[in-house]
C-alpha cells in the first residue's frame, strides 16, 4: 500500500458549473471520489486536496515530504503556466508526480502550451477530462511497482 496525494489548483473546485463546454460538468468531489476508488482497487490510499491559494500549495506539497507520501498526482491550474514556487517545491520534496489536466491544453491557447512542472514529471495526462485522474492513478500504480 501506498500513499498517493491528489493536489487540485486554483478553479478546480469550481468544476461541474466553470467552463463545461471545456471542463465538462463532474465535480471535483466527484472526481476525486473516482481516483480515491481507482486507488483503493490498487491498493493505494489518496489523500485529496485543494486550493486556490500558491503558498497553501506549496505549504501542502512541503507536507508531503513528511507524511508518508510516495506520488503526488497534480493538477495545478493556471499556476501550471505561472508557478516557479510549485515547481520548485515538487523538486524540493523530490517525490515522483504525474500532472494532470482535464483539457487538451495544447489544443487552447498558445500560453497554456507552457508548462513550468512538465519536464521534472514522471509524466504527462491532458485532454481526457475526469478520465485523466484514474489514468494517473494507474499511472501511479505502474511507477510505484516499477
Ligand atoms: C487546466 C488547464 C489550465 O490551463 C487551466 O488554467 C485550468 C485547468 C486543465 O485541467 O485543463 O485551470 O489545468
Amino acid at each position: 500500500m501506498s500513499r498517493l496525494l491528489l493536489i487540485n489548483g486554483p478553479n478546480l473546485n469550481l468544476l461541474g458549473s466553470r467552463e463545461p463546454q471545456i471542463y465538462g460538468d463532474t465535480p471535483l468531489t466527484r472526481i476525486e471520489a473516482a481516483a480515491a476508488s481507482e486507488a483503493a482497487q490498487l491498493g493505494h490510499q489518496l489523500d485529496c486536496f485543494q486550493s486556490n491559494h500558491e503558498g497553501e500549495l506549496v505549504e501542502r506539497i512541503q507536507a508531503a515530504a513528511a507524511d508518508g507520501t510516495a506520488l503526488i498526482l497534480i493538477n495545478a491550474g493556471a499556476y501550471t503556466h505561472t508557478s516557479v514556487a510549485l515547481r520548485d517545491a515538487l523538486s524540493a520534496v523530490a517525490l515522483p508526480f504525474i500532472e494532470v489536466h482535464l483539457s487538451n491544453v495544447y489544443a487552447r491557447e498558445t500560453f497554456r502550451h507552457r508548462s513550468l512542472l512538465s519536464d521534472l514529471a514522471a509524466g504527462v495526462i491532458v485532454g481526457f477530462g475526469p478520465l485523466g485522474y484514474r489514468l494517473a492513478v494507474i499511472a501511479a500504480h505502474q511507477q510505484l511497482s516499477a
